[in-house]
């Protein structure tokens, strides 16, 4: 690469803030991150991309190639698979805290595949992150900058991935966290990430969206560094595992990728990673991308269905999927304006449905937690609407790792999880179910399980 070249590409990270309603330009947000004139979210953008779009050609092939080079340093920006992409990310000068988050793997799904009725169907599984979810990517990046801008505490509502993400790099970067949490609703490895990490950790008797507000109005009177997705920070993290997955694909651009939405936030953030790649011309066109949702917490389908995406329709949300047990989404306008842009559709998967495809993910030997596997029962249903075909290239976003919750997978597998279920229903989730056997401590009692365990699978 020539210096030439170089220097712009590093000129294009200076960024400020813009409000996406009424487009206010900002250079520090207020602590709520809200925009002062009409008080709607914030977006970060990079002012030099636009003087140098002319040069965007000429930026691509470099950028695909230094990116490429960076895999193989051992130095730690480049061993982030989130800072590996800075050129496309807000500079922090004071250094950033890394737990060299990104990097994820993309597996085949060979029997997803063949339930959903596609070809091929890939998984990018952002589980596989330092904290086992793929809040990592966005924490390393808001975090610096909360270090930078001399915040010593920082804070999050959650639902069980944001909190262990957090106090993770809080406490590797020196920092201070609070985590709200609601009370009996987050898994317990969550929890205990949190704890062990130092996390000042609060169980509120509320839901995700009252831990929200509560927090809301706590960074209002208090000098506290807020961590959740309205922080678009923590898209800008976010938005590099779309750079990351088309580097994987060698920039050929499927034509689905799928996402579970709770608070909004990933599913801005992937959009918004494509976008950007689509503006610099690393590829050619944006892939549909589709949000799909819990039907206890389907705020985004019926803000679609029956506020036309213009107003959100907030739901009390109630799924076991607790990761996307969210009715009040702050990010709605930014995925509104994402599926319009990709031309991606928002649907809805039952309880039933949920469990039924995180089984079958689980039996690919990937598995991933409740709220991840909306994506795979979700794609079944754009199949069957004729959305997806058959022969097209899909990539399911797995967004959190089958450890987080090993409660839920063992009352699945115990028949403790839907006892209400439907008799149709019962029978799918049966095909799946193994619960642990209490065998007498002997090589017969064993070898007996083996042959009937044989025999059953010969009669299938
Ligand atoms: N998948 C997992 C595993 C999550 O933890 C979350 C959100 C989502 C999907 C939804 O992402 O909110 O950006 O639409 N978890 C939150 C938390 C809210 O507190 O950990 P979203």
């Amino acid at each position: 690469m020539t210096s030439g070249t170089k220097a712009k590409i590093e000129m294009s990270a200076g960024h400020a803030l813009r409000c996406i309603e009424c487009g206010e330009e900002l250079e520090r947000a207020a602590a709520e991150f809200r925009c002062p004139r009409c008080g709607d979210l914030l977006e970060v953008v990079y002012p030099a991309w636009a003087e140098s779009e002319a040069q965007t050609l000429v930026w691509a092939s470099d950028l695909k190639a230094t990116w490429r080079e960076r895999r193989v340093s051992f130095q730690s920006q480049d061993a982030s698979g989130v800072w590996r992409f800075r050129e496309l990310l807000p500079r922090v000068a004071e250094g950033v805290i890394s737990l060299r988050e990104g990097n994820t793997p993309v597996f085949e799904l060979p029997g997803s595949a063949r339930s959903a009725g596609v070809g091929r169907l890939l998984a990018k599984h952002q589980g596989m992150n330092p904290t086992g979810s793929f809040k990592d990517t966005g924490m390393t990046v808001a975090i610096s900058v909360a270090r930078q801008e001399g915040f010593s505490w920082v804070a999050c509502a959650s639902t069980g991935n944001t909190s262990a993400s957090m106090a993770a790099y809080a406490a590797q970067g020196g920092l201070r966290s609070l985590v709200l949490i609601p009370a009996g609703k987050i898994a317990w490895g969550k929890l205990s990430q949190a704890l062990d990490y130092g996390a000042l950790t609060c169980q509120l008797d509320t839901d995700f969206d009252g831990c929200l507000r509560i927090l809301t109005e706590l960074v209002r009177r208090h000098p506290i560094y807020l961590l959740n997705s309205i922080n678009p920070y923590r898209l800008e993290g976010q938005k590099t595992a779309a750079i990351e997955l088309l580097e994987q694909l060698d920039w050929q651009v499927p034509e689905h990728i799928i996402v579970p939405g709770g608070n909004l936030g990933n599913c801005s953030a992937l959009g918004k990673g494509l976008e950007e790649l689509r503006r610099l011309d690393l590829i050619a066109r944006l892939p549909k991308l589709s949000v799909i949702q819990a039907e206890g917490a389907n705020a985004l389908v019926r803000t679609l269905r029956e506020g036309g995406g213009k107003r959100l329709v907030a739901v009390q949300a109630e799924t076991a999927a607790t990761a996307i047990r969210i009715g009040n989404p702050v990010s709605w306008k930014k995925a509104v304006r994402v599926l319009e842009a990709t031309g991606g559709r928002c649907e809805q998967v039952s309880e039933a449905e949920i469990a039924v495809a995180k089984a079958e993910i689980g039996r690919d030997g990937v598995g991933c937690e409740p709220a991840s596997a909306v994506t795979l029962a979700g794609l079944k249903k754009l199949v069957r609407q004729g959305f997806v075909q058959p022969q097209e290239q899909v990539v399911l976003i797995l967004t959190g790792h089958l450890l987080k919750d090993p409660e839920y997978t063992l009352k699945f597998h115990r028949r403790e999880l839907l006892p209400d279920a439907a008799e149709g229903e019962r029978r799918s989730l049966d095909t799946y179910r193994r619960a642990p056997l209490e065998v007498e401590a002997k090589v017969e009692a064993v070898l007996r399980v083996l042959e009937q365990a044989e025999k059953s699978h010969g009669a299938k």
